[in-house]
C-alpha cells in the first residue's frame, strides 16, 4: 500500500510559516503584503475558491481584497481595474480568477497585471523566466506539487517523471520545474500513443487532464510517486456527488509507493502557494528580502 502524501498537513505548516514571515515584514518594515482577487461572473467552483483565497489570505495576516465583476462586464472595464490595482501600493499581488467569460480574452488581460504583481506565474515575463530555468513567480499548483514530491523524495535528478496533461497552468510548467530538477521528463496529452505503456516507464507520475480516473493503478510502475492534480466532481449511483482526481485511487494506491489523495492532496497546496507568491512580490516590491 502507498503512503498517502498528506497535502492538508503540509498545506497548513507552510502558511503557518508564511504567517510568521508576514508577522516579521509588518514589525520590521510596516508592510502588510495585500492579495487582490478579481473575480467576473458567478461560477459556482470559481465562487469556493475566491472565498478559500480571502480567507487563507486573512489568517495569513495579509490584506485581501475582493473584486467582483458582473458577468457582463467589458474587457475595457477589466482592464482599467487592473490597471487600478497595478498603481495601488497596498496591493502586492493581482489573481483574476480563470476561466473568464468567453467574451474576454484571456491572455490580454493575464499580460496586463505588472510582472511584479503577477502571483500566478501566467504573465508572459514569468513564463519566459521559468522556461530558461531562472527565477520568477511559479504557478501555484506545479509548485505545491514539486514541494510534495521533494519533500517526500529528497533528490529527484535523474528520475523518469511523466506529466499526463500538457496545459498552459500545470502541465507545461511542471514540465519546466521537473526538467530544472534534472528529471528525465515525458509530457503526454491526448495524442499520446500507448499512454499506459509511456506512464509505466515513469518514477513520477503527474496527472493533470481533467479526466475522471482516468489513470488506472495497472498504468502506474510498482513504487512510482503519483501527484494527482485532478478535481472532478462526479455524479454517484444514488444521485449525490464526490470529488474524484484524474488518477483512479482505489487501483492506484495498490501499485504506487506515494499518493497525493483528493481531495486533500494537491488542493490545499495551491491556495498556500498562492501566499507564498504575494509575500515574494510584497518583498520584491519594496526591495527587501524575504525573512529566513
Ligand atoms: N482557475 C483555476 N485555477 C486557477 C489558478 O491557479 N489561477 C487563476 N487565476 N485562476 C484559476
Amino acid at each position: 500500500m502507498a503512503t498517502i502524501i498528506d497535502g492538508k498537513a503540509f498545506s497548513a505548516n507552510l502558511r503557518s510559516d508564511i504567517a510568521r514571515k508576514v508577522d516579521i515584514i509588518k514589525r520590521e518594515h510596516s508592510i502588510t503584503p495585500g492579495l487582490a482577487v478579481v473575480l467576473v461572473g458567478e461560477d459556482p467552483a470559481s465562487q469556493v475558491y475566491v472565498r478559500s483565497k480571502g480567507k487563507q489570505t486573512q489568517e495569513a495576516g495579509m490584506n485581501s481584497y475582493e473584486h467582483k465583476l458582473d458577468v457582463n462586464t467589458s474587457q475595457s472595464d477589466l482592464l482599467a481595474l487592473i490597471d487600478e490595482l497595478n498603481n495601488d501600493p497596498d496591493v502586492h499581488g493581482i489573481l483574476v480568477q480563470l476561466p473568464l467569460p468567453g467574451h474576454i480574452d484571456e491572455e490580454a488581460v493575464i499580460n496586463s497585471i505588472a510582472v511584479g504583481k503577477d502571483v500566478d506565474g501566467f504573465h508572459l515575463s514569468n513564463v519566459g523566466l521559468l522556461s530558461i530555468g531562472a527565477g520568477g513567480i511559479v504557478p501555484c499548483t506545479p509548485l505545491g506539487s514539486l514541494m510534495m514530491l521533494k519533500d517526500h523524495l529528497g533528490d529527484l535528478s535523474g528520475k523518469k517523471a511523466i506529466i499526463v496533461g500538457r496545459s498552459n497552468i500545470v502541465g507545461k510548467p511542471m514540465a519546466a520545474l521537473l526538467l530544472k530538477e534534472s528529471c528525465t521528463v515525458t509530457i503526454a496529452h491526448s495524442r499520446t500513443r500507448d499512454l499506459p505503456g509511456e506512464c509505466r516507464q515513469a518514477d513520477i507520475l503527474v496527472a493533470a487532464v481533467g479526466r475522471p480516473e482516468m489513470v488506472k493503478g495497472d498504468w502506474i510502475k510498482p513504487g512510482a510517486t503519483v501527484i494527482d492534480v485532478g478535481i472532478n466532481r462526479i455524479e454517484k449511483e444514488d444521485g449525490s456527488t464526490k470529488l474524484v482526481g484524474d488518477v483512479e485511487f482505489s487501483t492506484a494506491v495498490e501499485v504506487a509507493g506515494a499518493i497525493t489523495p483528493v481531495p486533500g492532496g494537491v488542493g490545499p497546496m495551491t491556495i498556500a502557494c498562492l501566499l507564498h507568491n504575494t509575500l515574494q512580490q510584497a518583498c520584491r516590491l519594496n526591495d527587501i528580502e524575504v525573512p529566513e
